[in-house]
């Protein structure tokens, strides 16, 4: 019986091993992973772990139930994210089974997670991901690609479940490309960092004194002349139309909108060095490479500036499929207010007749705001009130607190410090429906952080002013104040300096921030 029994033994040791070495061993991690303390920015509403890991390799596939367009676009951008990690295109593979193994991109249809929220369930086997909208889909890959872990071992995303859904409809920054131009390269970069953080809108400041940067086709000087220099003497620059365009798609596919502004009646002597008829004097004025702010203005009582202004939001409307057109109003000091009134009135009403709402800096609500009209709250919180009293939403870029071009300290190298020096916890630790009584959380379409141009020219000048700030306005966009801690955020933060020193971004090393080691390849 004994010889019997170690014959069964060995017999059952023999099938165990020749059964284990069938399939690949499963891969195991040392220690459970976690992935609600992930370095995820902005911080999605809940996170919840449970300790394992979905790993990736060249094997990995993605799933899509759709075969919609767009979603086949955002597998894409999964894919190419991925590929970096696994060495591999992972196959995108359209199926109609939601139980694949595997990443799956699925269209739920239903709004439950808001209109840009999404769900992604991750289990050893499985990474859901579940929108009822493709926006969803994107944003929960923009998650993904903060949650990808490599170590010695594997490259693996910890295991859990996350919901999540935006604070704000409306998540901004602006670029002025005005006071400096900025190539659609460098455009494109900027819409790259926004999207990786979730921002939805890029407001283009696209005329200013020193500089008018697009192409209208009716009056041509605008940019023959008036884009021909900037601030500081230099060439200048301008987009062409099937530039801009361009750029509107890129935007678009990343879910960025473009929110084009023609800042009036002030600042614009780049249109008034190009047309002198739009001087009440009929005068063509100098080209203006200062930094000075307020000495401009249209002739307001001409009926040619409103033909002008007509034709410019005609042009631009006709290439901008988002719903808003900016038309500045701010620092107009040489426009008397009985004029800058029924200017501000009636630019309104050429904006709506071209089917768009307009937003303007918060001056314009000491004219009459078309119902559904946008007040950007940059300096007076008195005309923030005048805005709600008319049923105004404002849109929060208090310059104090989200002026990207304000320096971090007195040693910054760009930027300026009339509002504040704001140092990366100080542009983190606000919130919009916090500052003012009168500005209640209803009152609030979003945020939008603004990067004025007159001491930087070109993005790599851009990046220290934007680096680290630029992902703590994305987050008081999307995460609900009391989900968000400066102790939490500036650990996450840290660890973005990782993939910023991979992206080559320079980026500045803010003290109040234990930055990683850069490592020098
Ligand atoms: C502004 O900063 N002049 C809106």
């Amino acid at each position: 019986m004994q010889t019997t029994n170690n014959r069964t033994g060995i017999f059952i040791l023999l099938t165990a091993l020749f059964l284990a070495g069938c399939g690949e061993p499963k891969p195991q991690l040392d220690e459970p992973s976690d992935l609600s303390t992930m370095a995820v920015i902005p911080l999605p509403a809940t996170m919840t772990a449970t300790g394992g890991g979905f790993f990736l390799d060249s094997e990995t596939r993605i799933y899509t139930i759709h075969d919609d367009e767009e979603v086949q676009a955002i597998a894409q951008t999964l894919q190419q994210a991925l590929s970096g990690h696994v060495n591999a295109e992972p196959e995108i593979v359209l199926t109609t089974n939601s139980e694949e193994m595997g990443i799956v991109l699925e269209l739920t249809g239903t709004e439950n997670e808001g209109a840009e929220g999404y769900t992604m369930k991750i289990s050893e086997d499985q990474l859901l991901i579940s929108a009822g909208n493709p926006a969803g889909l994107f944003y929960a890959v923009q998650t993904l690609r903060q949650l990808i872990i490599a170590d010695e071992k594997y490259t693996y995303v910890p295991t859990g479940e996350i919901r999540d859904n935006p604070e704000y409809e409306y998540r901004g920054s602006m670029l002025d490309v005005a006071r400096h131009f900025f190539t659609t390269e460098e455009v494109k970069k900027l819409i790259d960092y926004m999207s990786f953080y979730k921002y939805n809108y890029l407001h283009l400041h696209l005329a200013d004194d020193q500089g008018w940067r697009i192409e209208i086709k009716s009056w041509p000087k605008l940019t023959e002349i008036g884009g021909s220099t900037e601030v500081g003497g230099g060439p200048g620059g301008f987009y062409t139309q099937e530039e801009y365009k361009d750029l509107v798609a890129y935007a678009s596919e990343r879910y960025v909108t473009i929110v084009p502004e023609i800042d009036m009646p002030g600042h614009t002597n780049a249109a008034l060095a190009s047309y002198p008829e739009l001087n009440c004097d009929g005068k063509a004025r100098e080209l203006y490479t200062g930094t000075e702010v307020g000495f401009s203005t249209l002739c307001t009582d001409k009926e040619i500036t409103y033909e002008f202004i007509d034709d410019v939001v005609g042009e631009i409307v006709e290439m901008t499929p988002g719903p808003y057109f900016h038309i500045g109003g701010d620092e107009s000091h040489v426009t008397p207010m009985e004029d800058y009134i029924p200017f501000v009135n009636r630019v309104q009403e050429i904006v709506r007749d071209h089917g768009k709402i307009s937003i303007g800096w918060d001056e314009i609500a000491n004219g009459t705001l078309l119902e559904g009209n946008i007040a950007q709250f940059w300096a007076d919180q008195e005309n923030a009130g005048k805005a709600i009293e008319q049923g105004a939403r404002l849109l929060m870029s208090p310059a104090y607190k989200a002026y990207l071009d304000m320096q971090y300290d007195t040693a910054s190298q760009f930027g300026l410090h009339w509002a504040a020096y704001i140092p990366v916890d100080s542009a983190y630790i606000w919130s919009a429906d916090k500052l003012a009584p009168e500005i209640r959380r209803e009152n609030i379409l979003g945020i939008e952080a603004p990067l004025w141009s007159e001491t930087i020219s070109d993005l790599d000048e851009a990046e220290y002013l934007l680096f680290p700030r630029l992902p703590g306005y994305a987050e008081i966009s999307w995460t609900p104040a009391e989900k968000r801690s400066w102790e939490d955020y500036k650990q996450r933060l840290s660890e973005h300096g990782k993939i910023w020193d991979d992206l080559d971004i320079d980026y500045y090393r803010s003290p109040r921030v234990e930055w990683p080691e850069k490592i020098k390849l």
